[in-house]
């Protein structure tokens, strides 16, 4: 039989095509992932680009609105995106700042942007990964009293409600058994909250004598680890307050109020359901006097306390963000992970519960 002469054209014609397959494949890959990138209101790469370079500074009024309007043409942007850009770029800001109006702003957000004055400021705000615009007013309202602070801290307070009136505004918390739930002025434990946990704290770590003190078990036993440590060093204390139900916390916040007058006792004590010691996570420190911090166990606790998840909660220069008047004598189981990084930052729970925890739920 007649061998068949093999078809070389046909072969020929194949090759060709898996050649462009190998080629192409990874052109189309490596754009179509540069356009997933690109700013929302570019579908194509080629046209990001032409945004960029038209904004440079040798790109005059009149060069830009063509621009504006050849990606109009070529449908790559619709007019209402082509007048926005220009609006923000005439009234004086960067690329990074229309970027982020036109990927972020609703058109109601962005009409109110446009009325407002260049502010120098604003591409400090968008940096901040809290900075939300519907709360652009309450921001400039608060760096207009609090003008040494940084933008950054700024969005951080506004974001812990500090513009806010102290209790009037709280909002109850959702989750009062998880381990790194804060509670302050503005967060309120629910009134029935009692944690399951809780377990009777050994008289050697405790003064038991006018009621058994309780702890939720977890701090309770870092606490122990943590008395055995320092006294290992020399150091001794216990705990003359652990936790409280929220009757307790009333009965000892209006005894206060009627002794010291209540502006006086807002300053140290909390109203029943805004305690820590109603979480069962904090302990008020003893020796056989009051912890000071001058005295050798705060200074081994400013060292060591994070070791066994614990943190010095209430610092005398923290006292605008905490609200309350330093305790040396106060601390608050809040697990290692989180105490390591907070001893290692020093900031108060507050900045680093909104920056680093309440993001993540
Ligand atoms: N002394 C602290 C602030 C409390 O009452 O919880
Ligand atoms: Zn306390």
């Amino acid at each position: 039989m007649k061998k068949k002469k093999p078809n070389y054209k046909l072969r020929r014609q194949m090759a060709k095509i898996i050649l462009i397959v190998i080629v192409l494949t990874p052109i189309i890959f490596i754009n179509k992932t540069k356009i997933f990138n690109a700013p929302l209101y570019i579908t194509n790469i080629k046209y990001s680009k032409v945004i960029d370079s038209m904004f440079e500074v040798d790109y005059n009024k009149e060069k830009i609105k063509d621009t504006l309007n050849y990606l109009k043409e070529k449908k790559k942007i619709n007019s209402n995106t082509a007048n926005y850009i220009l609006k923000i770029h005439n009234l004086g800001y960067s690329n990074n700042v229309i970027d982020y109006i036109i990927r972020n702003l609703n058109k109601k957000q962005i009409t109110d942007f446009l009325a407002r004055k260049y502010n120098k400021d604003f591409e400090e705000y968008i940096k901040s990964n809290l900075f939300l615009y519907k709360k652009y007013d309450r921001y400039l309202a608060y760096q207009k009293n609090h003008k040494k602070l940084d933008i950054d801290d700024v969005v951080t307070q506004i974001e812990l409600n500090l513009d806010k009136t102290y209790y009037d505004d709280s909002v109850l918390i959702k989750n009062p058994d998880s381990i790194d739930t804060l509670a302050n002025k503005y967060l309120e434990i629910p009134e029935d909250y009692e944690p399951s946990d809780l377990v009777d704290m050994d008289d050697d770590y405790a003064n038991n004598m006018y009621g058994q003190k309780k702890l939720r078990k977890e701090a309770y036993d870092k606490f122990v680890e943590m008395c055995e440590a320092s006294r290992k060093d020399g150091v001794n204390f216990y705990a003359e307050s652990a936790y409280r139900s929220y009757d307790y916390q009333n009965t000892i916040y209006k005894n206060y109020v009627r002794e010291h007058g209540q502006e006086e006792a807002d300053k140290f004590a909390a109203k029943p359901g805004f305690s820590e010691h109603e979480l069962g996570l904090s302990i008020d420190l003893a020796n056989i006097w009051t912890i000071t911090t001058k005295g050798e166990e705060y200074k081994w606790l400013s060292k060591n306390a994070y070791k066994y998840g614990y943190i010095i909660r209430y610092k005398e220069e923290w006292e605008d963000i905490t609200g309350y008047a330093a305790e040396a004598w106060h601390i608050r189981y809040v697990g290692i992970k989180n105490a390591t990084m907070i001893h290692k930052k020093n900031i108060t729970y507050e900045e680093y519960y909104i920056k680093y925890i309440a993001n993540k739920k």
